[in-house]
């Protein structure tokens, strides 16, 4: 009996029984995956959970496949292979079960996109879904159909190689961004599209509280801020609809997520009803040895299927281990079974019973598409962040910028500005600043290049940097465009300085003695200390790795073509020993004013009392150098104080806020309105802020409008010190503002 006889046997005996559709599909689903499961030998249900990389050729994996002990490979991008190997899976091994073949696609397959924390910067989940869309559209055209993205790790430590990959600090704008991205990859969800590719929301969980912002280091995290930071953009992505999920590295409180029973079953499966698959990060089951919660790869496979994981990514603890264990009673055959369950129903819901093979007609036909990069240039020029504008210095006015000087490391990077993760990112598409500058604005504008610097690690020497000055004061202005290489961030690059390398900052001081005014445009793919570089700058652009079409976009924004609207999704702190530093934070007992006397002002004899007992640094204050939220324009907006339509609310309304914005300058742009709010007393201490909601709004000049947001009260439930999440009564502050630092506040009360 063929597949199609089981499955059309289940979906007649459905239509009998006269249950909804999708009653009726997952009747039939049951059915075909159990008369699959009652055929399947020990060997096979365990090779569906076994998942290898292949760095081989399709020939080194055909035992593996023809034998059914391999049930997804990652990192194989070559349709033909695929598809080569697929055939070995459906058309050799005993049962035919199709294999599931995953990529790393982060931000773009081809086309990239800004790294997932410029995209935060957009505040535009719908554009951030536009892009998984298209990214899925790229890597399903190759025969990708599960990608592990998005990462919804909340991040507060800059020094973090891996913020990179997040959507920030926040945990509201992780659980959007996280959701539209789920939304994007796995479209209509539709087993007739080919271009479904399964979501993987990563890594479960808490792998941003990293100790000291060092990767992979184990986390001390409190149940209760698990619950109320580190989860809630997890749960998000669970409930729109996230096929998979991965486990991460690190440890919480001396417990590996991947050997994490509370998270992975209690949590996962009992609280959320995930019915998706867990799969492993990479290895991370055996690197439990090293961790030193398990003796061995046995013991790792053990520890990590009866914690709840599906499948076990390049380790091969499953494939290797776990028949006997089954025979030592140290694994049980019903939880393989549902394991095997899980898996078997992705792939079903992924087509891939129906239609295994890429179709090679389809191949590539997307990828570059005119409207793939017009999104992703879009997406990047949303995401550039307007930092300072001295004297209104930008736009740059082509007809009075006759000459300008474009230098730094990062203004003709095609590989760095793609940023990290991007496995199948071409350098040869990018479009860097210095291209678009030469391509859109060259016939009006002189663009001089004198790069300096080859790498952002570069030493120049002063005779070079005296030459830049001198250069710099025969033209109207200077574009200095520094940051960080892509390699600089991402998985396992982490930095205890997180300044400009090299001589960037000598270099945008060169240029500042030339006299003329400096833009300063930081290309980086994490928040950095830049001081000392924003004082030696007229206007300050701040763009997380932008991607394959980064330099039309803030092309356009030097030039006025864009008005800049993007919003900082991280602070930027004045001083790496800060971190972590974040604006949702506890208040303490001894709030800091920000009048506080620092260093350079301490009188000499000072007396041990002669300064404020109050929580901050001596040396670098208290706030961010930049909060999060903060972004200019070139236009200003001016905030009313915002009216709630009632002073109290019961537990299940929903408070109406309004506020009036208006655009007082002089062209139109979009503000992001954020709406704030804090529980001034709790069972345990609440942050002094929490974003709740937020709306890009685009104004011509001169225009006003009165900004609605709707805010359930049940928005405001955490975990209190009874560990249940609810709503609690009591007085609440309240902020519609274009900041986290700003704004006046307005009282409610909930009964
Ligand atoms: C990596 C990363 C994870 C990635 C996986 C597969 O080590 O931690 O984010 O998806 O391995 O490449």
């Amino acid at each position: 009996m063929t597949f199609k006889h089981l499955f059309l046997s289940a979906a007649v005996a459905c239509v009998l029984c006269g249950c909804s559709s999708a009653d009726r599909q997952k009747r039939a689903d049951d059915k075909f995956v159990e008369n699959l499961v009652s055929e399947m030998t020990l060997e096979e249900k365990i090779g569906q959970l076994n998942q290898l990389s292949t760095y081989y050729v399709a020939e080194y994996m055909r035992d593996e496949i023809v034998s059914g002990r391999v049930g997804s490979i990652l990192n194989e991008v070559n349709p033909e292979t695929i598809n080569a190997m697929q055939r070995m899976a459906v058309e050799e091994s005993r049962l035919g079960i199709p294999l599931l073949f995953a990529r790393d696609v982060i931000h773009g397959f081809r086309t990239i996109f800004p790294i997932p924390l410029g995209q935060a910067a957009t505040f535009d989940p719908e554009l951030v879904e536009l892009g998984a869309r298209v990214a899925a559209e790229e890597a399903t055209s190759c025969g990708i159909r599960w990608t592990f993205s998005p990462m919804v790790d909340v991040s507060r430590d800059a020094r973090w190689g891996r913020i990179a990959e997040s959507s920030g600090e926040d945990v509201l704008l992780n659980a959007r961004m996280g959701a539209a991205t789920v939304r994007g990859y796995q479209g209509d969800m539709r087993r007739d599209n080919p271009t479904v590719m399964a979501a993987c929301v990563k890594h479960y969980a808490g792998y941003g509280a990293s100790e000291g912002g060092r990767d992979y280091n184990t986390t001390s995290i409190p149940a209760r801020q698990l619950r109320n930071v580190y989860l809630p953009p997890f749960k998000a992505a669970v409930d729109a609809g996230a096929m998979t999920l991965m486990t991460s590295f690190n440890d919480i409180d001396g417990i590996p997520a991947t050997g994490n029973r509370h998270l992975l079953t209690d949590i996962l499966r009992e609280e959320w009803d995930f019915e998706g698959v867990v799969v492993t990060d990479w290895n991370s089951a055996a690197e439990m040895i090293a961790h030193g919660y398990v003796v061995d790869k046995k013991d790792a496979a053990e520890k990590a299927l009866n914690a709840g994981v599906d499948m076990d990514m390049s380790s091969r603890a499953f494939v290797d281990h776990l028949a006997e264990l089954l025979d030592e009673g140290r694994v049980s055959m019903s939880r393989i079974d549902d394991a095997v369950r899980n898996v078997l129903r992705l792939k079903l819901e992924l087509g891939l019973f129906d239609n295994p093979y890429a179709d090679t007609a389809l191949v590539n036909a997307t990828v570059y598409d005119p409207e793939h990069l017009a999104a992703a240039e879009k997406c990047a020029g949303e995401s550039a962040i307007l930092l300072k504008n001295e004297n209104a210095l930008l736009p740059l006015n082509a007809k009075k910028c006759r000459r300008l000087l474009v230098t730094g490391p990062m203004a003709d990077a095609p590989w760095e500005q793609l940023g990290t993760w991007t496995f199948d990112g071409e350098e040869s598409h990018t479009v860097t600043p210095l291209d678009a500058l030469r391509e859109k604005f060259g016939k009006d504008v002189e663009i001089i290049y004198r790069p300096v610097l080859e790498v952002s690690r570069s030493r120049a020497t002063r005779a070079q940097l005296d030459a830049l000055t001198s250069v710099a004061r025969g033209c109207d202005a200077v574009a200095v465009f520094v940051g960080e290489e892509a390699i600089l961030s991402g998985e396992a690059h982490c930095l205890a300085d997180i300044s400009l390398r090299g001589s960037q900052s000598d270099q945008i001081k060169a240029a500042r003695r030339s006299g003329k005014p400096v833009v300063t445009v930081v290309m980086t793919g994490r928040p950095m200390t830049i001081a000392v570089e924003a004082d030696n700058s007229d206007a300050l652009l701040y763009v997380f790795h932008p991607g394959t079409m980064g330099g039309p976009a803030i092309a356009d924004i030097l030039f006025g073509e864009v008005v800049p609207s993007g919003k900082l999704p991280v602070s930027l702190p004045a001083m790496v020993g800060q971190m972590p530093l974040y604006y949702s934070r506890n208040m303490t007992g001894r709030p800091a004013s920000g009048t506080e006397t620092l260093v350079d002002g301490i009188a000499p004899k000072a007396g041990q009392t002669s300064l404020g007992c109050t929580s901050y640094y001596l040396d670098a204050g208290f706030g961010p150098l930049f909060p999060f939220g903060y972004g200019l324009s070139y236009t200003t907006f001016e905030y009313g104080v915002p009216e709630t339509d009632r002073q109290s609310y019961g537990k299940g309304d929903v408070i109406t806020a309004t506020v009036e914005l208006k655009n007082t300058g002089s062209c139109k742009g979009v503000e992001v309105a954020q709406l704030y709010v804090r529980d001034l007393v709790g069972s345990v201490i609440r942050p002094v802020r929490e974003l709740k909601d937020f709306k890009r709004v685009e104004l011509a000049a001169g225009e006003s409008r009165t900004l609605r947001f709707s805010l359930p009260v049940s928005e405001l439930a955490f975990c209190g010190a009874d560990m249940c999440h609810k709503v609690e009564a009591g007085e609440f502050q309240l902020w519609i503002s274009g900041d986290s630092a700003s704004g006046e506040p307005v009282r409610f009360t909930i009964e």
